[in-house]
């Protein structure tokens, strides 16, 4: 009997334990439950009048990202249009990118390669409705949804450099109703529609009209645009992947002002090492880049992302600096958006 006792209080001593470890365990975790709502509050707070009232994780984590203070709260924007039923999801960042970095060929090709590549990252604006569209890595391409910008019916798209990936195209005619106009002259393929909103034509997109080497008949945009009727038409998004001609194509398009009425402009970069891994950009090349990005965005055009891409890594031979040859940008053209749309960070 008397060693019955003795494991009984054992047991019992054992179970007194476990319970107060539990009810230990139960109010740190309150306490951090409590904690984390506490530090997502006021990001929440600045939706409160949105009238979608919907959420996401994407929302937040590009809230977070953007390295705005954590309290976020509507007195931190300043801007009279901001009524109190809509709070606007199109963030200015209180920057200007082309004084974030000093680019002068003074610099030493080392200091001008850092600069080029911290400027390809910097957001002048935050979309906070941006949605992948396509495939979510590689051919997919990034749009901004908050308003006033997305897809609504009647919506046009331009699209050069299709290569084996429909996905984009096919999602905004499908999910959007837009039309796309599709154009590749690589993928050796008559013209058709795909869809009756996706037409293909065998053409590509250049900084000049000309037939190259290979074959291909490219155009500058201005001539497609008047090819289509639509010089004065608002292009909701426009896309190029042309392989290295993107240069000449912005120059072309800067240029000539065709880009003028196009909301929504995405196009992947390449530098030289794109070719061959063992060329490398110069400093004059970095300048030349440089200046027909920033052209854009005294055009206007502010960026909302970019993708490094993930296959074009390299290794710089000049830094040391593990790069990439190739990054998608993604701009808003702002001079088609009513300020009171867009909050300022002041
Ligand atoms: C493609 O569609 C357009 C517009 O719907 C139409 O005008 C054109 O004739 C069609 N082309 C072909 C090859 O079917
Ligand atoms: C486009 O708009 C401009 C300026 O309003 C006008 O001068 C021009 O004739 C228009 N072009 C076409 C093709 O409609």
């Amino acid at each position: 009997m008397p060693q019955y006792f003795t494991i009984h209080r054992k047991y019992k001593l054992l179970l007194c334990g476990c319970l107060v470890v539990s009810v230990f365990l139960v109010v740190i975790g309150l306490f951090y439950i409590h904690k984390q709502r506490k530090s997502h509050q006021n990001i929440f707070e600045i939706d409160e009048y949105d009238d979608d009232g919907v959420y996401n994780s994407r929302d937040i984590s590009v809230f977070l990202d953007v390295g705005l203070p954590k309290r976020v709260n509507p007195n931190h924007f300043k801007n009279n249009h901001v009524s109190t039923r809509m709070v606007p999801k199109i963030l200015v960042n209180g920057f200007r990118a082309i004084h974030m970095v000093d680019m002068t060929p003074d610099h030493t090709p080392g200091q001008v390669e850092d600069n080029f590549y911290k400027y390809l990252e910097l957001k002048e604006i935050n979309c906070l409705d941006d949605r992948r569209l396509g495939h979510e890595h590689d051919g997919g391409w990034n749009v901004c949804f908050s308003p006033p910008l997305g897809f609504t019916m009647p919506c046009l798209i331009y699209s050069f450099g299709i290569g084996d990936d429909w996905g984009f195209e096919d999602q905004v005619s499908k999910s959007h109703g837009c039309q796309v106009l599709a154009f590749d002259p690589s993928i050796h393929k008559d013209d058709h529609n795909r869809s009756n909103l996706i037409q293909f034509r065998n053409l590509g997109l250049g900084g000049v009209n000309e037939v190259t080497e290979k074959g291909w008949h490219l155009k500058t945009l201005k001539t497609h645009l008047k090819d289509r009727k639509h010089t004065n038409a608002t292009i909701d998004y426009l896309k190029f992947d042309v392989e290295y001609y993107e240069w000449d194509c912005l120059q072309s398009m800067i240029w000539d002002q065709s880009i003028r009425n196009v909301k929504q402009l995405a196009f992947e970069i390449h530098t030289v090492e794109y070719f061959k891994q063992d060329m490398h950009a110069s400093k004059q090349d970095y300048m030349r880049m440089f200046k027909l990005l920033t052209q854009l965005e005294l055009m206007n055009f502010k960026r909302f992302n970019y993708r490094k891409n993930p296959f074009g890594e390299f290794r710089s031979t000049v830094t040391g600096v593990k790069r990439s040859c190739c990054y998608e940008l993604f701009y808003i053209n702002m001079n088609l958006v009513d300020l009171k749309y867009v909050l300022y960070a002041s």
